[in-house]
């Protein structure tokens, strides 16, 4: 099979971190039949989780008067889905636990369909039922996983149970200490997929490395074969791009069965996608009784020296970091409409880029940086100290960054996948980050691969070095910096700091930044006030400006966000406040200091091309 070529290798040829009971992921869900079950869902809230010895997953009710059954859903007290259950009721906010889900919906089969039950995503662990039969298990709160229901659903009335907890575990991804809200609960869309029998689980189109006229397609068919060999017909699987005028039938007629990788490519001149010109065209995939559409754009990413090529030409990052927090209500972030508050503010500070912090956001934020023109990163919540001698550990952030991969992989944004943030170093540490930059070039040769490491060493106080052994395995180097911030240095020191970086490789400087509640003023010496936040910019923009290797930044952050870790009273109030932004979309004064800077990188970096 002649995958190297393809580049992206399609995802299922290797499982994993075996999930029990799920389904190989359906790409472009939104694309497909589908019948939303978002809404209101019973819900018990159960810390002891005795609904699993109790069987709250059969749902039954009292026959009889003397009958003991001691739970009731459809009385039970109601949530919104998609949303987390930590910011929809008070006395949530600080629950970490099991809580089981529980709603009816009717149906009707159709014949030659197969139907398929598909989350979004649900922190952390899902254990998920239907109509009293188990369906199966998923870890991971923020990729997608689906199980096939084709034959457990029935005709009229169902019910879906589903346990959710998100229990904190040292050998979990991410483990026990984050910085950000453990937010619990079925936090993105459910919903049912109806596809026929034999249908396209997935494909990959996008141009062949380093070329900008020869477009490389791959396409998985699930299902019995669609036609005796030899036959012909418009049921061939086929790729069409009307605006390029390419109708490409993929794949020889040998090949059209189950699980069967389809691969072809066409010579064809697309209009390159960039952040100024976020040029997406209209893709049909068409095979058997399966048609899908989707918007794709066509543009080259890579290295060069330390310089980032997009579409053969150095640019420069300007990025900023952001949380999938909700602006204004608080809680985890999952509409359309939430995504575009937070990018339009992206795209107001003068950003062509954004690092997607600390894990995969919703789906719709990636297409939406597709459609706004912004670069992305796409991290794995491999997060601070891991159970890295753990190979359930190693798999399963495996499996996160294969979810991920598959779900993101069609998004021309999409520029760099981040395998971890701020890992302490050892051997074991090394290894797993070594295995796992492995298995992203294997899945997706197309893109960089980056982590972000906080492990600089200061020689001297005018000296910063990055000698991160991990850094041998990546295509771009992020550094996470707090001069002025943590630690022992004042933010006017970085004005004499020189750093250093063992590999000849593009660093993105993928943090700095300084805590600042909205609205609370003083000199630039006092912490927590807007002026500190803006004066420590300006030093940083400067430092920064003096790496030869600086290819991009991300400072943290957009927004201020919620955390746990942060307990000021009257500041933090468990908000993280290193937002140039405040959670109620109050514009800080380091947020002007920002902008000016990438108003006139950008118009600096026109004048170059
Ligand atoms: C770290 C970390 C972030 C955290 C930030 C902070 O660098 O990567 O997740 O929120 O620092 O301390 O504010």
């Amino acid at each position: 099979m002649e995958r190297t070529v393809l580049g992206i290798v399609l995802l299922f040829s290797l499982p994993l971190f075996a999930v029990e009971g799920t389904a190989p992921l359906i790409s472009n869900v939104g694309a497909r039949t589908t019948i939303s079950l978002d809404g209101t869902w019973n819900t018990i809230i159960d810390p002891y989780e005795t609904g699993l010895s109790s069987r709250f997953f059969e749902n039954t009710k009292p026959k009889s008067k003397s009958d003991l059954v001691e739970y009731d859903f459809d009385h039970s007290p109601k949530l919104r889905v998609p949303g987390d259950w930590n910011s929809q009721h008070e006395s949530l906010l600080f629950y970490e636990g099991p809580m089981w889900y529980q709603r009816y919906f009717s149906y009707q089969k159709r014949e030659h369909a197969r139907t398929f039950l598909y989350f979004g995503a649900a922190n952390y662990l899902a254990r998920v039922w239907l109509n009293g039969k188990k369906l199966g298990e998923h870890v991971g709160g923020y990729t997608p996983f689906d199980f096939e229901v084709t034959d457990q659903i029935v005709e009229g009335q169902n019910s879906v149970v589903v346990e959710v907890d998100n229990t904190r575990r040292a050998d979990a991804v991410p483990s026990i200490h984050t910085d950000w809200w453990n937010y619990g609960g079925l936090t993105r869309s459910v919903e049912l997929v109806e596809v026929p029998e034999t249908f396209i689980e997935d494909y990959s189109i996008s141009l062949a490395k380093g070329s900008s006229d020869q477009i490389q397609i791959s396409l998985k068919l699930n299902g019995p074969p669609l036609f005796p060999i030899g036959a012909k017909g418009e049921k061939v699987p086929t790729v069409i791009i009307p605006e390029l005028f390419v109708k490409e039938q993929c794949g020889n007629m040998q090949r059209f069965g189950v699980g069967e990788y389809l691969s072809c490519s066409v010579h064809a001149k697309p209009e390159l996608w960039s952040p100024d010109k976020p040029r997406l065209y209209h893709v049909i995939i068409a095979a058997g009784e399966d048609h899908i559409a989707d918007q794709i754009g066509f543009r080259t990413v890579e290295t060069r020296g330390t310089e980032i090529l997009l579409n053969g030409k150095p640019i420069f990052l300007r990025g900023i970091c952001l949380h999938e927090e909700a602006p204004f209500r608080g809680g985890r972030a999952f509409s359309e409409e939430d995504d575009r508050t937070l990018l339009a503010w992206a795209k107001e500070l003068g950003a062509n880029f954004v690092r997607l912090a600390h894990y995969p956001h919703n789906e719709a934020m990636i297409r939406l940086a597709d459609q706004m023109g912004l670069l992305v990163w796409d991290e794995v919540p491999v997060y601070w100290e891991m159970d890295f001698q753990n190979p359930a550990t190693l798999e399963n952030a495996k499996a996160q960054l294969r979810d991920v991969i598959a779900r993101d992989h069609n998004r021309a944004a999409v520029a760099l996948w981040s395998l971890s943030n701020e890992t302490p170093i050892s051997p074991a540490r090394n290894a797993f980050l070594k295995s796992m930059a492995e298995y992203a070039r294997q899945l997706d040769n197309t893109r960089l691969i980056t982590s972000a490491s906080d492990k600089a060493e200061h020689p001297d106080d005018e000296h910063a070095t990055l000698n991160d052994a991990l850094g041998e395995y990546l295509d771009v180097i992020g550094l996470n910096e707090y001069v002025g911030w943590y630690g022992k240095y004042r933010p006017e020191d970085a004005d004499k700091m020189q750093w250093t970086f063992a590999y000849k490789k593009p660093v993105i400087v993928s943090e700095f930044g300084a805590g600042a509640a909205y609205g609370l003023h003083g000199d630039t010496d006092t912490r927590f006030t807007e002026e500190y936040q803006a004066d420590l910019f300006k030093h940083q923009i400067g430092m920064l400006q003096r790496i030869p290797a600086l290819a991009g930044m991300t400072p943290w952050i957009l927004m201020d966000f919620r955390s746990p870790r942060r307990t000021l009273v009257g500041i933090q109030d468990y908000y993280n406040r290193k937002g140039v932004i405040s959670d109620r979309g109050q514009r800080k004064q380091a947020f002007y200091v920002l902008q000016k800077f990438y108003r006139d990188k950008a118009e600096q970096d026109a004048g170059k091309h």
